[in-house]
Parts: structure tokens; C-alpha cells; sequence
């Protein structure tokens, strides 16, 4: 018979999204109806692998109190990194390389020492990974998936996608009017690392004229084309470049050499395109760079439903025996699916969606 759950501990790991606090808040209130303790881990797993940094404790005891009035506020109370994974984790060597070694019995040790039953992990790809190999090696964890790129495997949505996407689209819309006076090219780069979800949703909701994803690569004389051709009849361009972009005659430089232990870093795309469409069509162009602000505020109020949603699942999960899964939102509510049939998969914009055919149906440009 398994042990029945008495204390559980949550944690967010990668990049931050609009909702995680909404997740973490509705683990804990669930948790607690269920009369279990809940535990807050400082930092993705820092908290436990570097104690000596938190003089106020690494893991910390989640109430009602900790997280009352949190669920519409962006960011993580938890704090987040994206450095450090403990499955390869890089220590400098006397020689001055450095070796990755897998840290993961160091947590589970910490688990069993403080009575820890079960492990919620909010993250995108990688946390997903570490929360596998965790379960793999007889941790009970459940995942939640994060990410605004929208880029997870096996559910419908993430949390923190909408919030971005609204935030990208509103952009767009202040951009018309200020590219309208100046009759210049606008052009909008945004998140999305190699899939071109947030691009897409912005770009046709926002009415660019061309929206350039990493799932088609551009030729640069189609998007200059499409401005040629609009030209005649004085309207204004906006074009929305996610940051994965390629063109078809090879890959830019506008990926960062990925450090020892990070995710290589993307940006820069835009200004590639900005410069090239200047020079082909003669127009004034200017570049805007949304990065990390499509990350902060507060979220909607789908993402906060759908991450209290989440976190409740989670709970449910665990209460249910589940270990070793994802909580997953589909149309028809959520659902549990393997995290090993997650770990190490992304999604990408379906070249067959009917999105994407809207586009195209609206005239937009996808530089193919
Ligand atoms: O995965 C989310 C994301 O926002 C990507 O779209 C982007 O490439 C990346 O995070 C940037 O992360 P950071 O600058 O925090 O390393």
C-alpha cells in the first residue's frame, strides 16, 4: 500500500510566466483542504541545493496567509531560475573545465529526510525533464506546464500564452498609428524561442501585414514584395518576427552560444529583417523588441483560471495515486498524460491549422 500524503512540496523552475503565482496559490489552498502541508522550495531547486544561500530557509512553509491576494500577480513568490539543472549540473575542475554531474539524489535525499511526500513542479521543458528523472527514481511528483511560447507538448494551452499574446497584440495596435504618421516599417520581435505561437496569435490579431515564424522560413523579397505591393495605396506596414525566425538562405546569427548549464539565448532577428527590408524597398524601418515584457503583469483572466485550474489538477493527481504525470488542459478539461511523453518534445504551429490558414486568408504575408 503507498504511503498516504502528508506534505507536499511546489516549486517553479525556467523561465517565469504570468499565473505561476495563481498555481502555486491554488496548490497550496488544496493541498490544505485535504488537510496536507504544503512547502515552497526557494528558486526551482536552488533552495535545496544551495541552503547556504537563504540564511531564511532554501524551503519555506506555505499558508493561507503566504499566498492570500497573490493569484493576479505576475512572477513567481517562489522565485524561478533557469540555470543550475540538477540532472547536469557544471562544476569547475581543477584543470579549468567543466564536468556536468547529476545532483538529482541530493533532492531526494532532502525529500525523504524532511518528510516530503510529493513534488509539484511548475516549469516548461526542462523542469518537465528533472520532474521525470525525479518520479523515474521513485519521487511522487506531478508537472504543471509553463511557458508562454505555448510551445509544450500534449496540452492544448499553458498559462502565461494569453496574457502575452494580449500584451503583443496591444503593442501592435499603438504601433499602427505612430507607423501610419511616419509611413515607416514597423518591425515587432517577439518571444517564442523556436516555435512561432506568440507571433502568430499577435500578428493576426494585431493586423500585421506579415508575421514571419520559424516553422516557414522567409524569403525576404516575398515580405518586401507585399510592402511594394500595399505601397501603391498608402498603407501602413507592421511585421512580427518571432525570434526563432529563419531565412530560407540560412540561419543568422541571433543565436547566443548557449552557456554550461543555461538554454541558448535568441533576440535579434528583428533588427536582420528591419535592415534587409530597408534596403530592399527603399522605406523607412524601425524595430521594437518586446523580450521580456511579454513575461510580466498581471495575467488574464483565462490564464489565472486556467492556472488555478492547473494547480488544483495537480492536487487531484496526487490525491488520486498519480506520480510521473502532467496536468494537461484540452477543450474538454483536464486531463493526466506521462511526463516522459512530454520530456524533450515541443510543439510547433501546425503548417495545417486553421489559424494559420486565416492568415492567409486575410492576405497576411508569411514570407513563403
Ligand atoms: O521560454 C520562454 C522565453 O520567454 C523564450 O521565448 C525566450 O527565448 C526565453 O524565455 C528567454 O529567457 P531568458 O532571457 O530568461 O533566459
Amino acid at each position: 500500500m503507498t504511503k498516504p500524503i502528508k506534505r507536499i512540496a511546489v516549486c517553479t523552475g525556467g523561465g517565469d510566466a504570468p499565473g505561476l503565482n495563481a498555481v502555486i496559490q491554488s496548490v497550496m489552498i488544496a493541498a490544505d483542504n485535504l488537510g496536507w502541508q504544503c512547502y515552497g522550495i526557494r528558486d526551482g531547486f536552488n533552495g535545496i541545493m544551495f541552503p547556504e544561500r537563504y540564511p531564511e530557509g532554501g524551503v519555506y512553509r506555505l499558508t493561507r496567509d503566504k499566498v492570500r491576494g497573490i493569484g493576479h500577480l505576475g512572477g513567481t513568490v517562489l522565485g524561478t531560475t533557469n540555470k543550475g539543472n540538477p540532472l547536469h549540473f557544471p562544476v569547475n575542475m581543477p584543470d579549468g573545465s567543466i564536468r556536468e554531474i547529476d545532483r538529482s539524489d541530493e533532492l531526494l535525499t532532502y525529500f525523504a529526510t524532511h518528510e516530503i511526500d510529493a513534488l509539484v513542479s511548475i516549469g516548461g521543458d526542462g523542469s518537465l525533464t528533472i520532474a521525470d528523472a525525479l518520479h523515474q527514481k521513485g519521487l511522487k511528483v506531478v508537472g504543471v506546464p509553463k511557458t508562454i511560447d505555448n510551445d509544450l507538448d500534449k496540452t492544448y494551452t499553458t498559462f502565461g500564452f494569453d496574457t502575452a499574446v494580449g500584451f503583443a497584440t496591444e503593442c501592435l495596435d499603438r504601433l499602427h498609428s505612430t507607423a501610419e504618421s511616419h509611413q515607416r516599417v514597423m518591425v515587432v520581435e517577439v518571444m517564442g524561442r523556436y516555435a512561432g505561437w506568440i507571433a502568430l496569435h499577435a500578428g493576426i490579431a494585431g493586423n500585421a501585414h506579415a508575421i514571419l515564424i520559424p516553422e516557414i522560413s522567409f524569403d525576404i523579397e516575398k515580405v518586401a514584395a507585399k510592402i511594394r505591393e500595399r505601397e501603391a495605396s498608402g498603407h501602413v506596414y507592421s511585421i512580427v518576427v518571432a525570434e526563432g525566425a529563419t531565412p530560407k538562405d540560412g540561419a543568422l546569427d541571433v543565436v547566443a552560444a548557449a552557456e554550461v548549464g543555461h538554454a541558448e539565448r535568441l533576440g535579434g532577428i528583428g533588427e536582420h529583417v528591419a535592415h534587409d527590408l530597408g534596403i530592399s524597398t527603399g522605406k523607412e524601418t524601425r524595430v521594437v523588441v518586446l523580450g521580456h515584457l511579454l513575461r510580466g503583469g498581471s495575467p488574464t483572466s483565462f490564464d489565472r483560471l486556467a492556472a488555478l485550474r492547473f494547480g488544483a489538477g495537480a492536487v487531484r493527481a496526487l490525491e488520486a495515486g498519480h506520480s510521473g504525470v502532467m496536468v494537461s488542459l484540452g477543450v474538454s478539461g483536464v486531463s493526466y498524460v506521462a511526463l516522459e511523453e512530454v520530456a524533450g518534445r515541443m510543439r510547433n504551429v501546425p503548417l495545417e491549422g486553421d489559424t494559420l490558414q486565416t492568415g492567409r486568408d486575410l492576405g497576411i504575408s508569411f514570407g513563403d
